[in-house]
């Protein structure tokens, strides 16, 4: 154990001077004093359970700050503390091997809720400890997961209804750039696009399975949705491990109406491995946009998580229809709508053309990636 002990102290910065621990009037100087006694109590390496206790203090009174009003009223030093506080917290829970978990935790609370401090250093940690955990699960999971699998034998596919070839979506293989400028970009008409991302290790190795995402990610605490769509009145987002998503919503929900969602915007950079398997489509180039301005987003859910009807960038007076069992009585003109139609396989690639509206259902346990360009 000492090991990671070694690895952790080795991403803290070598001096203690080099923390900025000064913060404006917004902090009170007693948060100040207790930053600094935490910190250096740390890098005495004495009195860990001292300087845990210390630190997790400072988280508290930090969270409660981060939790009065508005999140974009929250001032910025106080997130810089939070961020602190779960830094000191994080480290000293590494001392004791069965606490590993409670670390990434922590770290990941530090990174979703606070603020960037000494060059992503949270980000840096919790790759550390994420390696630590490489393969490793809670010891509940074995059983709970057999009984998942068992589960999952009994269900049998949603109907997908019966495709009419005139109106499936067109595909085509590796276009040209100007082949599809020319026949889709501008008329703005949709397309399959198929072996553009063969080339990708999370398609070509097979590389995404929910085993794989576990190994990967299972100790991570990322927001997840839940709902079996955003319209619904119970839809809430909360905050759960990869791991507790999986057993509790992505495995065992297939006998119920999907209720689970893990939709992220920055889970590519909270967990950069996964970003590793992917790449921007060339296509994106085509746009005016910088490819810094390309928003990739995540979506992983069970089987049956819907995408109720919509359309990007979204507006927020949108009326939601459900496309799979239309309110004809109220929306009476719907069944006269032209739509196309398509089932998505892995690998392939929907082209969506700007404020289009769609509508998507998962057919199975699916993790799809989006890129939003312009
Ligand atoms: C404190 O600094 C933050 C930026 O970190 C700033 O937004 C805030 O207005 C400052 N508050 C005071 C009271 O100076």
């Amino acid at each position: 154990m000492s090991c990671i002990w070694e690895e952790v102290v080795a991403v803290l910065p070598p001096r203690l001077e080099d923390f900025n621990l000064d913060f404006n009037s917004t902090v009170d100087m007693s948060l100040v004093f207790l930053l600094r006694e935490t910190v250096e109590l740390l890098y005495k390496g004495q009195n860990i359970d001292k300087c845990l206790q210390l630190s997790q203090t400072i988280v508290d009174f930090s969270w409660e700050k981060l939790n009065i009003g508005t999140w974009r009223d929250v001032d910025k030093e106080w997130r810089r503390v939070y961020s602190h506080g779960c830094l000191f917290k994080a480290v000293c829970l590494c001392k004791d091997e069965g606490t590993v978990s409670e670390a990434i935790k922590t770290c990941d609370m530090g990174l979703l809720m606070g603020a960037i401090i000494l060059d992503n250093i949270l980000n840096r940690l919790v790759r550390v400890l994420q390696r630590y955990t490489l393969g490793k699960r809670p010891l509940e999971d074995a059983a709970s997961h057999q009984e998942s699998s068992r589960k999952k034998l009994s269900v049998s596919l949603p109907l997908v209804q019966e495709m009419r070839t005139e109106m499936a979506v067109p595909r085509i293989h590796c276009p040209s750039l100007e082949y599809f400028r020319t026949h889709y970009l501008i008329p703005q008409k949709p397309v399959i696009l198929e072996g553009i991302v063969d080339h990708w290790p999370a398609v070509r190795d097979c590389k995404w399975s929910v085993e794989y995402i576990r190994d990967i990610a299972g100790y991570r605490t990322v927001p997840v949705e839940l709902g079996s769509r955003y319209t619904d009145e119970q839809w809430s987002q909360t905050l759960m491990t990869v791991n507790e998503f999986i057993e509790k919503y992505v495995l065992d929900q297939v006998e119920q109406e999907p209720i689970g969602y893990l939709a992220q915007h920055q889970l590519f950079e909270q967990i950069p491995e996964l970003r590793q398997d992917i790449d921007i489509p060339d296509y994106c180039c085509l746009g005016d946009g910088d490819e810094d301005e390309i928003t990739i987003n995540a979506w992983f859910g069970p089987i049956g998580t819907i995408s109720p009807l919509h359309q990007d960038p979204q507006q927020n007076f949108l009326t939601q229809v459900d496309v799979e069992n239309p309110d004809l009585v109220s929306f009476p003109e719907f069944k006269f709508a032209d739509f196309q139609e398509c089932v998505l396989r892995p690998g392939e690639v929907l082209f969506i053309p700007m404020k289009y509206w769609h509508y998507v259902r998962s057919l199975d346990i699916s993790f799809s990636v989006s890129f939003w360009w312009s």
